[in-house]
């Protein structure tokens, strides 16, 4: 019976030890982004950003629990205390490193355009969208390059899903998103439906993601970044790139 309690009582102060040092964050994402971030068939959020942070973390003894939310409401919540970091395939831009702050960079992006396959000869460049509807996702790096083309004509859609309906329904004339994105949806339509329109102009947008936490929360910032350091030596940033892209990353 002794023993027992002793027994007991040991694993309780062990486990006790353990949640204090371990923490569990809330990592907000808009999980309609995929290979990124979107839900599997049971409604999970999974993607390369979901078990990036998940492994980041856990390589730092803690935890992240996911929180799906609209994209344009990330970085409120965030402000607001409701979740601890942000990781759904953000740009580093100047205008959010205003508000927040950002992790070293993780994934190398760009954008790139989608138009029906119908019109893949009438639009082959980004000039040639200029003044045409064109849709995007709200509060987006691309959704600011169609405002520059095609000033007050963009349509901001939630997700790029319904921004792909649109765009089929005939409601704008091209989609300007992630290219990795776009190519991921356009490879689940079909090219028959649609097609990827891409120039200088869209690649030469540098999209560097990065993981947002509030200002001044370097306790949190610095575990990531040593995260992101150690998984990286470590192969398994290797192994999660792989996973849901197929390659190994540069
Ligand atoms: N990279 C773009 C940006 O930061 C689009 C990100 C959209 N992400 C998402 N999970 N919906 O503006």
């Amino acid at each position: 019976m002794k023993k027992i309690t002793a027994a007991i009582a040991s694993a309780v102060i062990a486990a006790a030890a353990f949640s204090a040092n371990a923490a569990t964050y809330k990592v907000g994402t808009h999980p309609t982004f995929a290979p990124f971030e979107f839900v599997d068939a049971e409604g999970t959020p999974t993607g390369f950003d979901v078990e990036l942070i998940k492994t980041v973390l856990k390589s730092q003894g803690d935890e992240a629990e996911i929180v799906s939310m609209p994209f344009d409401g990330l970085i409120p919540a965030l402000l607001t205390g409701q979740i601890d970091a942000i990781i759904s395939g953000m740009t580093i831009t100047e205008e959010r490193q205003k508000r927040v702050d950002f992790s070293t960079g993780y994934y190398n992006s760009t954008l790139s355009a989608v138009v029906r396959s119908a019109d893949a000869g009438k639009y082959k460049s980004s000039d040639d969208l200029k003044g045409q509807k064109i849709c995007a996702q709200i509060g987006t790096t691309g959704s600011a390059f169609a405002e520059k083309l095609s000033p007050g004509q963009v349509v901001n859609l939630n997700n790029e899903p319904d921004a792909l309906l649109e765009l089929k329904n005939g409601g704008c004339e091209a989609l300007i998103n992630d290219r990795p994105v776009n190519l991921y949806y356009i490879k689940q339509a079909g090219d028959a439906a649609f097609s990827e329109l891409v120039d200088e102009a869209l690649t030469s947008n540098p999209d560097l993601y990065g993981i947002a936490v509030k200002k001044g929360n370097t306790e949190l910032l610095e575990k990531i970044n040593k995260g992101l350091e150690d998984i990286g030596k470590s192969g398994e940033l290797k192994a999660v790139h792989e996973q849901w892209f197929g390659v190994a990353p540069e």
